[in-house]
């Protein structure tokens, strides 16, 4: 494996998730794999959870973690090609990254949307040039449109926890105080098509993902119905997508309050499980009652962030 984008880069999801149960049992089984390997781990963002698993990740593999945050403990990098760089950016990514390249064997990279340029954020121009001018392979650790070590997290936790072999799981939009990127319900949509669930979104008019992600899913516009029935509820914020409106890409359209996941929503629900990829606003995004619950699972979900990330690191060292 090369690149670590897409749902499409893990192969047959049947033989991913064997392969991570088997992973999560043993995981210093492999600990040879990586002997002598370095993984640059770069942040353009903050992280408590990619940062930490893909370092434990790393370190169960037998591999050497460095983590560069860029623009605190590196120099600030242009990111745009063309440009004059007389402002506050020393170096551009077009020397950096050949550097960073040159000093490890994997790189993963954290880099969120700008939310300004929807242009920009979706031909993921940054994570684009890791790639392209590194000459390693690249994971996103969360880039500009999608999250991939997160939905394969999420849909091993969905593998554990399911009580039928065809779980019905609900995506729904919760209000937040900050326009958020849609790379979490980007890469879930995608990860839930490609599964065998019953899949469905909801969220207020206005909030439509890119038609690429939302593939064959069903979406419903009222909260409740969409929950009706649900095994899993996965809550998340996002910003609007711009996908009918691109001058309002990146705006937030709706505070309604009555769409944090509370009990009178799970009380509709099978008796459904609470996941949340975190950090989270309690009672923006849900109420303290249900993450608190016993039907929260937010906790083994993020656990399950060392045991995705060691997966595609595993598969990356043995195609070098
Ligand atoms: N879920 C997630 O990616 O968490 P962090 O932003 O803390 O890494």
């Amino acid at each position: 494996m090369k690149t670590f984008f897409h749902v499409q880069d893990i192969g047959d999801l049947g033989a991913a998730l064997a392969e991570a149960k088997q992973v999560k049992a043993t995981p210093f089984a492999w600990k040879a794999l990586g002997e002598n390997k370095t993984i640059m781990l770069v942040f353009f963002n903050s992280s408590i959870r990619t940062r930490l698993s893909s370092q434990k990740a790393a370190l169960n593999l037998g591999m050497n973690p460095i983590v560069l945050n860029i623009g605190q403990d590196s120099w600030k990098l242009e990111t745009e090609l063309g440009v004059v760089m007389d402002g506050d950016k020393s170096e551009h990514l077009r020397e950096a990254i050949p550097v960073i390249g040159s000093y490890c064997d994997l790189i993963g990279v954290r880099s969120f949307a700008g939310l300004q340029d929807r242009a920009f954020d979706y031909a993921e121009t940054i994570l684009r040039q890791f790639i392209d001018y590194s000459g390693k392979p690249v994971i996103s650790l969360e880039s500009a449109t999608v999250h991939p070590c997160q939905a394969f997290a999420d849909l091993i936790t969905i593998e554990e926890y399911k009580t039928c072999k065809r779980p019905k799981v609900v995506m729904t939009w919760a209000p937040h105080p900050r326009a958020l990127p849609q790379a979490v319900p980007n890469s879930f949509a995608e990860w839930m098509n490609a599964a065998d669930v019953d899949f469905v979104i909801t969220h207020p008019k206005g909030y439509e993902l890119d038609p690429k992600f939302v593939g064959p899913a069903r979406v419903e516009y009222d909260q409740m119905k969409a929950l009706e029935g649900a095994d899993f509820v996965y809550a998340k914020n996002w910003s609007c997508p711009g996908v009918s409106c691109p001058a309002d890409y990146g705006k937030i359209l709706s505070k309604d309050m009555g769409w944090v996941v509370d009990e009178a929503h799970m009380a509709v629900t099978h008796d459904a499980f609470f996941m949340h990829c975190l950090p989270v606003r309690r009672n923006m995004i849900v109420s303290d009652a249900v993450i608190d619950s016993p039907r929260s699972i937010v906790i083994p979900e993020a656990a399950n962030r060392v045991v995705s990330a060691q997966v595609v690191m595993k598969r990356m060292l043995e195609s070098l």
